[in-house]
């Protein structure tokens, strides 16, 4: 298995798929590498692209504010993406785009061995639960597989175009917060 370093330089190298030809930045990750929570997007926007990290956009302004209000610790979750480089025009990734970059998280959730994979948003669901889910179906409900315990949400994004979907997210994070007090003892 490949450490950290290792893996990183191999990511920052990757030419698997056509997405590096207009990549700015690889993104790989932010937070905590010891993390319990492990939350998945779906790959690098404008803002990522430039900055080299997840998340950092209005989606991600929108993430940090709901992680906090819910009282999660920066050593509580480690936040990434199906794919590592952005997609032209944040489109949604191809399946070949997809594919030949789910081995880096593979390997990412291999160091990490976080105990709640947070998918957010369809990409996710697709391909870390299921091709054929639906995420208005199957959101807000645990799934246990392989040792890990599996939370679909709706992506951040989602949010901002529809504030209707803000309740609902927050009551899912409040399911992983209460998890992660279930699975490691602590108090919330
Ligand atoms: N949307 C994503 O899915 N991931 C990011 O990193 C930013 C926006």
């Amino acid at each position: 298995m490949l450490g950290w370093d290792e893996l990183e330089r191999k990511c920052r190298e990757c030419m698997r798929c056509g997405l590096a030809k207009t990549r700015k930045n690889v993104v790989i990750g932010r937070g905590s590498k010891t993390a319990p929570v492990m939350l998945i997007g779906e790959g690098p926007g404008e803002q990522e692209d430039i900055q080299g990290k997840p998340f950092v956009g209005a989606a991600g302004k929108l993430l940090d504010l709901l992680l906090s209000a819910l009282m999660f610790s920066d050593d509580d979750y480690y936040i990434c993406n199906i794919v590592k480089c952005r997609p032209p025009g944040n489109r949604v990734p191809a399946d070949d785009e997809a594919e030949s970059c789910l081995p880096w998280l593979r390997h990412q959730t291999l160091l990490i061995r976080p105990r709640i994979m947070v998918c957010m948003g369809s990409t996710a669901v697709k391909y870390i639960i299921d091709r054929t889910a639906r995420i208005t179906q199957i959101r807000g409900q645990w799934i246990e597989r392989k040792g890990f315990w599996i939370m679909p949400t709706f992506h951040p994004a989602a949010l901002l175009r529809d504030t209707s979907k803000k309740p609902l997210m927050f009551e899912d994070m409040k399911k992983v917060k209460l998890k992660l007090a279930e699975l490691t003892g602590a108090s919330q």
